[in-house]
């Protein structure tokens, strides 16, 4: 895997969330996605974003771009270190929320990738992973 471009957008305040989202639109639409996947990635990434403002206060958003040589695609990271989650498979169930949310943000960002790995540890912090494939 050549991973040849990357960065990152500190998430602290309410404002950062914009900004990620801004930069994953710029990243995606350069590397070509569709319009709808561009879409469905800039969505994802403002879950994922916000839920590391809602929850932890502050993390970091990283992006790369994926290239195996016959595939490209965008790998996003959301790191913090907030509270954690204690039950995995139960944040994943559409409708769960702690924060009086829809309880969308995850399972919503799963469907809309094609990847997510989701690591976190009772008071240590959550680090999400998310991938998804440009098509044609
Ligand atoms: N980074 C995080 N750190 C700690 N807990 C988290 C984190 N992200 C999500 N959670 C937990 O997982 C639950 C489900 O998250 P999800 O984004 O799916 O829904 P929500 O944030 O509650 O509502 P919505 O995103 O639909 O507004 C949250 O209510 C929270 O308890
Ligand atoms: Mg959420």
């Amino acid at each position: 895997m050549i991973e040849c471009n990357h960065g990152t957008v500190v998430i602290s305040d309410e404002s950062d969330i914009i900004v990620a989202r801004k930069t994953i639109r710029e990243v995606s639409e350069k590397l070509g996605f569709s319009l709808t996947d561009v879409t469905r990635i800039v969505t994802a990434a403002s879950e994922l974003a916000r839920n590391i403002f809602v929850y932890a206060g502050s993390g970091v958003m990283s992006w790369c771009i994926l290239d195996t040589g016959n595939l490209v695609g965008i790998e996003l990271t959301f790191e913090d270190h907030g509270p954690g989650i204690a039950d995995l498979k139960q944040v994943m169930q559409e409708g769960y929320s702690t924060s009086k949310g829809l309880g969308l943000g995850l399972p919503g960002s799963r469907r809309l990738m094609d990847d997510m790995e989701i690591r976190s540890r009772v008071g240590e912090g959550t680090t999400v992973v998310v991938k998804k494939w440009r098509r044609g």
